[in-house]
């Protein structure tokens, strides 16, 4: 018998109860399920609704069944639905008719409801641990890197010198705003919404403040119908978990790029990557690969989620039961992603001298000689035809601007002195570049110090 069985003449057709049964997924729910019933429980008999030996046996019931699930010992019955109605039958089971008074003033629509947002909180709590770490990692390659001198990119184009510290603290500030991001969901997702019953709220004399201080809710919700049909808060989590995954996979796109032959930048550590069957030589980034191939994932469940919510009319509808797999995934996602990406950084090995060689060639000096010329008093926009015109002498004479003699230069323009091969060295195009944001290692010091404050927050 359902426990919804009463209005119905007929047992549920098997197919009805695999393709409506959530129980397989949801069962993961079952720690704030049972948390959130005990607060329930509680409330009820602190208000009368239940008497004080009903709301502390069906309590004691209920953390029976909690130690029991951790145990491994449960059995859930699909036939239950899902982990709300398995949690409420197995207390009838054991406690009897006292049981069955657990679900005054509630439906499993607020019950869902709760349930969600208290795993969304602990999820958010750990993912932002994890993104923690990565920073650290970030910081202290940072400091170890603050004159690992390479080019940057622009276009795929080598553009001009930076160093690894300074690439590096680029994504430190992604993380960190990354961070911001899930601390500024959490706020919305810590609303309680149990109270809100079915949709319309109830006759009961509920004490919902109490139900929120005893399950670590900062507010309650203010409509029952909102309370029971927002999914808002699920939506800004999966968008603050795909722009996370958006930025893993620019980094492992990176990654990938850099332990390339052609970019011979860094090189993975053995631990973190895998061989061909049939190529011997054969060593492959597949760990930054399949961080990149999983954010397509994420951001399915994104747009998932955002599209069963589209067309839902007020209040709570069945689509919502899709919300779950879409969350459950996107976070075990990340929670396999995080770790073995920050260890995989944390164990590659960088090359210096490949990376400051990669400076040498293409002209990643080039802005630093019409800035010299800008200096000596000419406009930029002229300083830039000069040294766009001496480029052009350089690519037919295969030399770099440095390697140029000063008749050459002067043929070019006569401007030129003896100070210009200074100015252009790579360490010159760095150690200049120190306004904040840039990255002259004095200035990125500065920097990473305030990441190591930054980081000693809770
Ligand atoms: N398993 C359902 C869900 O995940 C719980 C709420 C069901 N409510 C209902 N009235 N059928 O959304």
């Amino acid at each position: 018998m359902k426990l919804w069985g009463g209005r119905f003449t007929k047992e549920t057709n098997q197919m009805t109860d695999d393709f409506n049964s959530s129980i397989h997924f949801d069962y993961l729910l079952y720690p704030y399920d049972i948390q959130g019933s005990i607060a329930h429980a509680t409330m009820l008999g602190k208000q009368g609704i239940l008497t004080k030996q009903e709301s502390k046996e069906i309590v004691l019931g209920l953390k029976s069944i909690l130690e029991d699930i951790q145990d491994g010992k449960v059995e859930f019955d699909v036939s239950a639905e899902d982990i709300h109605m398995n949690v409420e039958k197995l207390l009838i089971q054991r406690i009897g008719e006292t049981g069955k008074k657990l679900h005054t003033g509630r439906s499993r629509n607020d019950q869902v409801a709760l349930d969600l947002r208290m795993y969304v909180k602990e999820e958010i709590r750990r993912l932002d641990g994890m993104l923690q770490h990565l920073q650290q990692v970030l910081l202290d390659l940072g400091k170890e890197h603050l004159e690992t001198i390479l080019p940057g990119y622009t276009h795929l184009q080598k553009a001009q010198p930076v160093t690894l510290a300074h690439h590096l603290s680029a994504y430190f500030e992604m993380f960190k705003r990354d961070r911001s991001r899930l601390e500024d969901c959490y706020k919305r997702t810590d609303v309680m919404p149990l109270g809100s019953s079915a949709l319309a709220s109830t006759t009961y004399d509920l004490d919902r403040e109490l139900v929120a201080h005893l399950l670590d809710f900062k507010e309650i919700t203010k409509n029952s119908m909102d309370g029971v049909s927002d999914r808002d808060y699920a939506i800004e989590f999966l968008s603050a978990m795909s722009t996370i995954m958006m930025h893993l996979s620019r980094f492992s796109e990176e990654i990938i790029l850099w332990c390339t032959d052609e970019f011979h930048f860094i090189k993975l550590d053995d631990a973190y990557s895998t061989g061909s069957s049939i190529m011997p030589q054969k060593k492959n980034p597949d760990i930054a690969e399949l961080v990149r191939g999983k954010t397509g994932r994420v951001y399915g469940h994104l747009l998932g989620l955002l599209t069963t919510m589209k067309g839902i009319p007020l209040a709570y509808n069945k689509d919502m039961q899709e919300d779950k797999e879409a969350i459950f995934d996107a976070v075990n996602t990340l929670s396999m992603c995080l770790p073995v990406f920050t260890d995989m950084i944390n164990t590659m090995q960088v090359d210096k001298d490949a990376m400051y060689q990669g400076t040498k060639t293409a002209f990643t000096n080039a802005t630093d000689a019409a800035d010299w010329l800008v200096k000596k008093g000419l406009p930029f926009r002229e300083a830039h035809a000069i040294i766009g015109n001496l480029v052009l002498t350089c690519i037919e004479k295969e030399k770099n601007i440095e390697d140029l003699t000063m008749e050459e230069l002067k043929e070019i323009s006569s401007e030129f002195d003896e100070s210009l091969y200074e100015a252009i060295t790579i360490e010159a195009c760095v150690h200049q570049r120190k306004n904040i944001g840039g990255p002259a290692p004095d200035t990125m010091k500065v920097i990473l110090e305030e990441y190591e404050e930054y980081l000693k927050k809770p």
